[in-house]
């Protein structure tokens, strides 16, 4: 159980699906589209690259769902459609422990929103086994660290710095890369040889996302909870009037596509 509860991703999906990089989305589909094989989604929580991506792959196009979480893999099942299912595997597993077989069918692995919670060793021992199998690598929505409100508070930088301690704790992976992942995973790549495009797909979140903003200052502000007591929930309360004014709040990440040498 990784702590990703299904009703966040399931908050979080149409903002991401608005901030994909279009062209990059395009590019990676076309990609596994012509290398042909198996798209292997790792931490793949509920599906939602795969609920991005598939519509431009051709048709019939096999997945593999990675997860260690047994609740989140069901729920991705459930949300199949019966036609998807057949075509779709799902495999629990532990990222930072990966059999290298997992990869003798793939055409291309994804990811999204996970590349942050790693180390820089993952992200070397990862690029390596890509560049020895020649796999592309489609990693959309890696938080870089940049936020910005519309209605800025004088607790910003205090709750920001709190979340950032909080991202290099080791999530398993070795010391966490937090808003470092996305500029680190592309050079991992360009020195593998690989051709790398990279570009921003922000979150930018206005009145009509009330929920999801209240959900991602909630989590923003938890690490600063201990240690600022009250004041957090001024700046929860000051966030949420706010949101409901209609002010905004852009959340920095990055989609890169790493396509092998030739
Ligand atoms: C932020 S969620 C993103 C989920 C999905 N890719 C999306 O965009 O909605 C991160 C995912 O990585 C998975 N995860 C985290 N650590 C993992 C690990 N060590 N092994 C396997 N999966 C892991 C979580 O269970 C979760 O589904």
């Amino acid at each position: 159980m990784s702590g990703f509860e299904s009703d966040w991703l399931s908050l979080r999906e149409p903002a991401d699906r608005r901030a994909r990089d279009r062209d990059l989305l395009t590019m990676a589909a076309d990609h596994a589209s012509t290398a042909r094989g198996a798209v292997v989604d790792l931490g793949c929580g509920t599906g939602s690259t795969f609920r991005a991506l598939d519509g431009l792959l051709a048709e019939g196009t096999p997945w593999i769902f990675v997860d260690d979480d047994a609740a989140l893999l069901a729920r991705a099942q459930a949300l199949q459609a019966p036609s998807a299912r057949a075509r779709v595997r799902l495999h629990p597993a532990d990222l930072a422990a990966l059999d290298d077989g997992l990869f003798d069918t793939a055409a291309m692995v994804t990811a999204s929103a996970l590349f942050d919670l790693v180390s820089q060793r993952f992200i070397d021992a990862f690029a390596d086994r890509m560049a020895s199998r020649g796999l592309a690598v489609y990693a959309a929505l890696t938080v870089d660290g940049r936020i910005a409100w519309d209605s800025p508070h004088p607790l910003d930088g205090e709750i920001v710095e709190a979340f950032t301690a909080d991202q290099r704790r080791d999530k398993g992976f070795g010391p966490g890369l937090g808003g470092d992942a996305a500029a680190r995973l592309d050079e991992a790549f360009l020195a593998r040889g690989y051709t790398v495009r990279s570009a921003p797909s922000d979150w930018t979140l206005g009145a009509d996302d009330l929920a999801l903003q209240e959900a991602f200052h909630a989590g923003l502000a938890g690490p600063a909870g201990a240690a600022m007591g009250g004041k957090v929930g001024d700046w929860l309360r000051h966030r949420a009037d706010a949101a409901r004014a209609g002010a905004r709040v852009r959340v920095g990440h990055r989609d890169m596509l790493a396509l092998p040498p030739v």
